[in-house]
């Protein structure tokens, strides 16, 4: 790494502007705008294939842009090979020297740049990614978790400004990948240097990122807060891959207010106008989506105590899984075929079993809309994609 003198105004905030990737004629990353703010912990979500580690790679100078430019702060990257940047890279395969001890694989950036005394350095990155008792160990001593670390005090001790991170975590199971999550976001926290991670993973994505941007075909679909995303996504990709959401097919019928009225096979449910992604016309149609966990599930017997003003949908139960702190349905009903609900398991009532029949009930500012114009099923999750 190089440390070129900087004017430093904008901050280090990095700044893609109009860059894209193709391959011929595939357009791997299409035209896109994006800051990632100074010391933020910054994720970039989507599926297998999406462009995720070509936008990654175009950062580190790994990979030339079709067009557009690479910014740090307001100094211009573009032209500058990936050793004259202060970015840094760790792979999923950690790419550890397997015949150097971890002393020095954490050194070996230092004496690449001709450093002397490396002692001190490398005991601080060492004790950052607590390791300093395996300093003497050959990577193949380390489990998968340690050697991940390595990696991040190899890429630290260069000091970079950035710091990428390509899936790090992707050939960890799944309990060990869930203890690298917090660690590296404390890692990111105590060194207040900007991370970019990479992930296909949506739940690792929400753990450690402030700032998500949720990529589909090359593109950036949505950019924000982990909650902001969850809770007010603009498409249904976004509705789908984050999580899971109910979306219906409704015919707009009314506004009043702040409030539109929507039908669905003669059911009437409420949507807050401000949570419209689409522009909504009467007459026209909409998604109307809701979260699973919003849902409250009573037995038809009981419809009578369920409060007025809440959305209400009748269906039966065709399946229910218990996973222990929660229980999974799914619902048949006139206005989709497969609703999902999850019920907390607090107190279970005995008669939620498949063919019940149940009424759905939620609270109206818990429904979202989206346009209708789109796949409805983009960004649900099959069982080759779950693997990737
Ligand atoms: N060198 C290349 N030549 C042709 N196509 C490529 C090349 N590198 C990547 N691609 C294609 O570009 C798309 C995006 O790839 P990538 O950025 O690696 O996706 P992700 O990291 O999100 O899985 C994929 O369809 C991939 O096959
Ligand atoms: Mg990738």
């Amino acid at each position: 790494m190089t440390e070129t003198a900087s004017t430093d105004r904008g901050g280090d905030d990095v700044r893609l502007t109009g860059i894209s990737k193709s391959y011929g004629s595939f357009h791997a990353v299409k035209p896109l705008d994006l800051t990632v703010p100074e010391g933020s912990f910054f994720a970039l979500l989507g599926a297998s294939g999406c462009g995720k580690t070509t936008t990654l790679r175009m950062i580190a100078g790994l990979e030339d842009p079709t067009t557009g430019s690479v910014f740090l702060g307001d100094r211009d990257v573009t032209g500058l090979p990936p050793h004259k940047r202060p970015v840094n890279t760790v792979f999923q395969s950690y790419a550890l020297f397997p015949h150097l001890d971890i002393y020095e694989n954490v050194a070996f950036g230092l004496r690449r740049r001709g450093i002397k005394s490396v002692k001190k350095q490398v005991g601080d990155m060492l004790d950052l990614v607590q390791l300093g008792d395996y300093a003497k160990r050959k990577p193949h001593q380390l489990s998968g978790g340690q050697q991940q670390r390595v990696a991040v005090a190899r890429a630290l001790i260069n000091h970079p400004k950035v710091l990428l991170l390509d899936e790090p975590l992707g050939a960890l199971d799944l309990k060990l990948r869930r203890q690298m999550q917090l660690e590296l976001k404390r890692i990111q926290t105590e060194v207040g240097i900007t991370f970019v991670h990479v992930t296909h993973d949506q739940e690792e994505a929400m753990t450690m990122a402030d700032t998500v941007a949720v990529m589909n075909g090359g593109r950036v679909e949505q950019l924000g807060a982990p909650a902001e995303l969850y809770e007010n996504p603009q498409t249904t990709f976004v509705a789908n891959f984050l999580g899971t959401s109910n979306l219906i097919e409704a015919d707009v019928a009314e506004r009043t207010g702040d409030e539109l009225v929507v039908t669905s096979a003669g059911v009437k449910l409420r949507v807050p106008a401000d949570r419209c992604a689409a522009h909504v016309t009467d007459g026209g149609r909409l998604l109307v989506g809701v979260r699973p966990e919003k849902i409250s599930l009573a037995h038809a017997d009981d419809e009578g105590s369920i409060p007025a003003g809440r959305n209400r949908i009748t269906g039966r139960i065709v399946d229910s899984s218990f996973i222990g702190v929660s229980t999974q349905y799914v619902i048949d009903s006139p206005v989709c075929a497969e609703l999902e609900v999850y019920a907390q398991n607090i107190e279970r009532d005995g008669r939620l079993a498949p063919g019940a029949e149940v009424v759905l009930h939620w609270n109206p500012a818990h429904t979202f809309g989206l346009d209708a114009d789109q796949d409805i099923d983009a960004g649900v999750k099959t069982v080759d994609e779950e693997g990737a």
